[in-house]
């Protein structure tokens, strides 16, 4: 077992923010599943929003979030982040993160879909996730420890119900424990539940389905944002094409050269993303195909080095077939505007969580905001806490079960994937979605999640987290009889006034057995 003062679960933006933003004295353990360069959030393509243009305002950036968002956003965090955002920049300035300037040398501001403003601030043309993740890792202080490929499968809670630690599979099978009085979930987002994803192979939502078994309460699963445009090439998305491309001036256009969105939304290839998405989704599936034709885009190779550069590996040029694919889950972990959890020393950040910045659709490169903003705030939080907690080791779950423990009955993630964008995707119906909810009952979900999961391997482990999501997700589509931003159903294709003010929750009121059996 191994102590410390905090635990941050996953190494993407938030994960590294707050862990440099802790005070220097914390002992901060960084666990993550993976390498440590290897998070979603290195794949990050779009920028930081900052209404830091001499014609903008942070006020127009918080009106641009409520719209996208479909006005079900907190409002109070709404203006938080987007009043932090010129400051946010300002710190990563000065410690040198590489954006991308102008000849007289000021920031560029890029425009994406749904911004009033032109505010997006990127590094490395298409690459700021890399450049902010650079930045930070070169921050990070020897009270920083990062574990890497270390597995966490579950939270630890005491009599309390107080969070105070997490059992994970290390290298070669072991099983490990490590302690802290605030443990932090910054495991980022879930599009791998989806066939077509921008999302790197680690974003399989595992933290919410930690958080949830552990008693947690989940939020907005139904809300998950599909980027309008992957490079698709024969029949498999390849990676994301920036939105910034479209900002540049790139057209969505048909096999005729027809341009797609002239008619459908006044802002045309800059709509908003869940409008563009479905569109593009609806000629797909008439059996057409769609197309992005880069042609209009001045440098295009020199403004977007990652974009072109998965271009040339598909040999594909100037008309890029496009598909859209899970891109962002809007819905989370609830967390107030500290990133506290409603478990006791639980705290959730990043892409994970859900602060109510988003509402019902994200607003393009508000994320990498939000992780910087919440990192910031969480460290600010826990660094002023003075309580110190005694561990019992004895309260760790000891629990052994004589589960026939057999891979049989459980589906392959390729399934998972295959059968969510069929019935959870762009467009949903009552019908897909309880047919997905008999799908995944027919897993018996609930059996698996009260085994003790020492005794699965760690593939079994994420098949049952990534089938929890799922359900979360699929209950929480079902549940919305309306259509709001990412969120949509073409039997309630509209949103509804009485919807404004309703907020869907999961908690699990009958936790996982080891916790129930450490308590007797
Ligand atoms: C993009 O570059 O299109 C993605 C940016 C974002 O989702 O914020």
């Amino acid at each position: 077992m191994r102590e410390s003062n905090v635990i941050i679960v996953g190494s993407g933006i938030a994960a590294l923010q707050l862990a440099v933003q802790l005070p220097r004295h914390l002992n901060v353990i960084v666990i993550t599943k993976s390498r440590m360069k290897e998070s979603n959030s290195s794949l990050a393509q779009g920028g930081i929003a900052a209404a830091i243009g001499s014609k903008d305002n942070p006020c127009f950036h918080y009106a641009d979030t409520l719209e996208a968002g479909r006005n079900i956003n907190n409002k109070m965090t709404v203006r938080h982040v987007t009043s932090k955002a010129p400051k946010i920049i300002q710190e990563l300035t000065e410690f040198r993160c590489r954006f991308d300037r102008e000849n007289n040398n000021k920031i560029q501001l890029g425009k994406e879909g749904a911004h009033s403003h032109s505010r997006i601030i990127h590094g490395g043309g298409d690459q700021t996730g890399a450049a902010i993740i650079e930045c930070l890792v070169k921050r990070m202080g020897p009270n920083i420890h990062v574990l890497e490929e270390e597995c966490v499968y579950e939270l630890l809670i005491n009599r309390e119900g107080r969070c105070f630690g997490v059992n994970t599979f290390g290298k070669n099978s072991e099983l490990h424990t490590f302690v802290a009085p605030h443990v932090v979930l910054a495991t980022g987002g879930c599009g791998q539940l989806y066939r077509f994803t921008s999302n790197s192979r680690l974003a399989t939502g595992e933290g919410i389905a930690l958080a949830y078994w552990a008693g947690a309460k989940i939020k907005d699963m139904e809300f998950i944002q599909f980027h309008p445009t992957l490079l698709f090439n024969e029949g498999q998305a390849h990676g994301l094409i920036s939105e910034a491309v479209r900002g540049e001036g790139a057209r969505l256009v048909d096999e005729g050269g027809k341009y797609l969105m002239d008619g459908i939304h006044p802002l045309r290839d800059l709509a908003p993303r869940h409008i563009v998405a479905q569109a593009i989704y609806h000629k797909l599936h008439e059996g057409k195909s769609i197309y992005l034709d880069v042609r209009p885009v001045s440098n295009f190779e020199k403004r977007f080095p990652a974009v072109s550069e998965l271009c040339r590996k598909n040999q594909l040029y100037e008309r890029i077939p496009v598909a859209p694919g899970c891109h962002f889950l809007m819905g989370g972990i609830e967390t107030d505007l500290e990133g506290k959890t409603s478990i006791a020393g639980l705290y959730a950040i990043g892409e994970a969580a859900c602060t109510g910045l988003h509402g019902a659709n994200r607003l393009a490169s508000n994320s990498l905001l939000e992780a910087l903003v919440f990192g910031k705030r969480l460290a600010q939080y826990i660094g002023n806490q003075k309580t110190v907690i005694k561990f019992n080791t004895s309260q760790a779950p000891k629990v052994k079960t004589a589960w026939e423990i057999s891979s049989l009955s459980l589906p392959k993630i390729k399934d998972i994937q295959f059968q969510m964008m069929q019935n959870v995707g762009i467009v949903r119906t009552g019908a897909s979605l309880r047919q997905q909810l008999e799908w995944i009952d027919s897993f018996e979900l609930k059996k698996w999640v009260n085994i003790d999961f020492a005794n699965l391997t760690e593939k079994q482990w994420q098949i049952i987290s990534m089938l929890q999501v799922c359900y979360l997700i699929t209950r929480g589509a079902l549940d919305r009889t309306e259509s709001r931003g990412g969120h949509y159903r073409s039997d309630f294709p509209l949103e509804s006034e009485k919807w404004l003010d309703k907020r869907i929750t999961h908690l699990r009121i009958e936790r996982r057995k080891s916790y129930e059996q450490s308590k007797a």
